[in-house]
């Protein structure tokens, strides 16, 4: 099939690649001259594992292009065109659709032959119906009612995970009422559902909130457990030893139920904001997600209440080292990562960073280029010389690599031994062990048992 993919980001990048991987004649656009021309050489400007594998051998296998414009023939003989640009929060915490609205206006104008247009992007209710009467308005000017028509199919993918979800996806939600759409859209996605069908039709509503909903309970679940963890605290608990105990219940399961310094991301904080501020604009609220949001919130200060409660108020003049920037492992991206939360708030306390992340560095030094000239941030190519005289280590995105680390090693470079573990991922006893003071979220230390024990007696 004869496809177009607008927006060559995390979710229009796969998009582009997995469909051309199944034998289609792909063209990617995006408005981001850069992005182009590193992905005409068959570079990503993303970082998503396996992804310039499967870049280079579509280029070079013929199914795969790229263009800065829809101008070039860019939509001549597509028949599906995709639309997945971003849809910041605005503002005012709504889903800023501009970029959708804008791409449509584009396409009422330069696609000329029936194509089906799908919204991919993660959009309020009702902005499939939009980006329809967009496409209808321009129709009708020219006598061509009904030309084009467009289906909302919210995707699902983890970045990190990315090309694994696209390729063997959970299930595909495709929002469309119109038949001919639907065996389209069935078409094309069957390569990837062949052992048993996981394509669900709704309307185009239904699918807009079943992004939106699926987002929510995830980020629920998650909120869910910190606050949990945050109760443990209390009772001197280990959170982890609940976690597993729940999660053995099929009923809840194990994911989604880590609790740590909060989620972040380039969706389920733009996506809870999105959700509360529809719900507003029809006088409703939501009272369990602003508690989530909330929480959210709350726990991304976690690590730096932590540091004070061990460090004192005045963190002026120490030095914290931060490993793992990107807001989870596995990818570079650092939208509304937690570890954002912590660096701003050692920048304002006067600290000196050191941080260490394997890929999202360099994304990192685009977003604090003054601090990074005056040095109060460093960015360490290394995750041992970022101990160097630090008086913490505070663990805030679980990559694999820090999951066995060489603690002698780590405690002979550190100028005082206190490891903060954002995610739970230590075994509290065996870093004790190794001289540590080990504080971790809803795990209890040495010193809050006794203070339970003696509030107890
Ligand atoms: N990132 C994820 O994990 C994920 C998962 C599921 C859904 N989503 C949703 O998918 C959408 C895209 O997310 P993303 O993370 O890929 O965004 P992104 O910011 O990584 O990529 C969007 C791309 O669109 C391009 N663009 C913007 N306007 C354009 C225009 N007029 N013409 C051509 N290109 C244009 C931008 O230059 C950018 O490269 C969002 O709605 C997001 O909520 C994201």
């Amino acid at each position: 099939m004869q496809i177009c993919v607008i927006g060559c980001g995390y979710v229009g990048l796969v998009t582009a690649v997995c469909f051309a991987e199944m034998g289609n004649s792909v063209t990617c656009i995006d408005s981001n001259v850069e992005r182009i021309s590193m992905l005409q050489e068959g570079r990503s400007p993303i970082f998503e594992p396996g992804i310039e594998v499967l870049l280079s051998s579509n280029i070079r296998g013929g199914r795969l292009c790229f263009s800065a414009t829809l101008d070039d023939g860019a939509l001549r003989g597509a028949e599906v065109v995709f639309i997945a640009v971003g849809t910041p929060s605005a503002e005012d915490g709504s889903a800023d659709i501009s970029q959708i609205l804008s791409v449509a206006n584009e396409l009422a104008h330069k696609l000329t032959q029936p194509a089906i247009v799908v919204c991919k992007s993660t959009a309020p209710v009702g902005t499939a119906c939009r980006v329809q009467n967009i496409l209808d308005q321009h129709c009708a000017s020219l006598q061509r009612i009904g030309l084009h028509r467009v289906v909302s199919n919210p995707e699902f993918l983890k970045e990190g995970a990315a090309l694994n979800d696209f390729m063997r996806p959970d299930r595909i939600v495709i929002g469309t009422d119109d038949n001919q759409a639907q065996q389209v859209m069935h078409q094309l996605y069957e390569p990837f559902v062949r052992n048993h069908d996981r394509i669900l039709f709704m309307s185009r509503r239904a699918a807009e909130m079943t992004k939106y909903a699926a987002n929510a309970f995830l980020a629920t679940k998650i909120s869910f457990i910190n606050e949990m963890a945050a109760f443990c605290d209390e009772f001197a608990v280990d959170v982890e030893q609940v976690r597993k105990g729940i999660g053995a219940d099929q009923r809840i399961g194990h994911h989604f139920i880590y609790a740590g310094c909060g989620y972040g991301g380039s969706c389920f904080p733009k996506d809870i904001r999105a959700i509360l501020h529809m719900a507003g604009e029809h006088n409703r609220r939501m009272p369990i997600l602003e508690a989530v949001e909330a929480r959210n919130q709350e726990q991304k200060t976690w690590p730096f209440r932590a540091l004070q409660d061990q460090l004192g108020e005045d963190l002026s003049g120490l030095t914290v080292t931060i490993w793992g920037l990107s807001f989870k492992p596995g990818t570079d991206d650092i939208r509304d990562a937690p570890s954002r939360t912590l660096i701003e708030s050692l920048l304002i306390a006067g600290a000196q960073i050191k941080a260490f992340d394997p890929i999202a560095a360099d994304n990192i030094k685009r977003c604090y280029p003054h601090a990074v000239k005056t040095g109060q941030l460093q960015l360490v190519d290394e995750p041992y010389d970022a101990l160097q005289g630090a008086d913490a280590l505070v663990l805030v995105t679980e990559w694999k690599q820090f999951r066995q680390p060489n603690f002698s090693l780590m405690r002979s470079l550190m100028r005082n031994p206190l490891l903060l573990d954002g995610r739970n991922q230590y075994e509290p006893a065996l870093v004790e062990r190794e001289g540590f003071v080990y504080v971790g979220v809803g795990r209890p230390s040495t010193q809050p048992v006794a203070a339970a024990l003696r509030a107890v007696v």
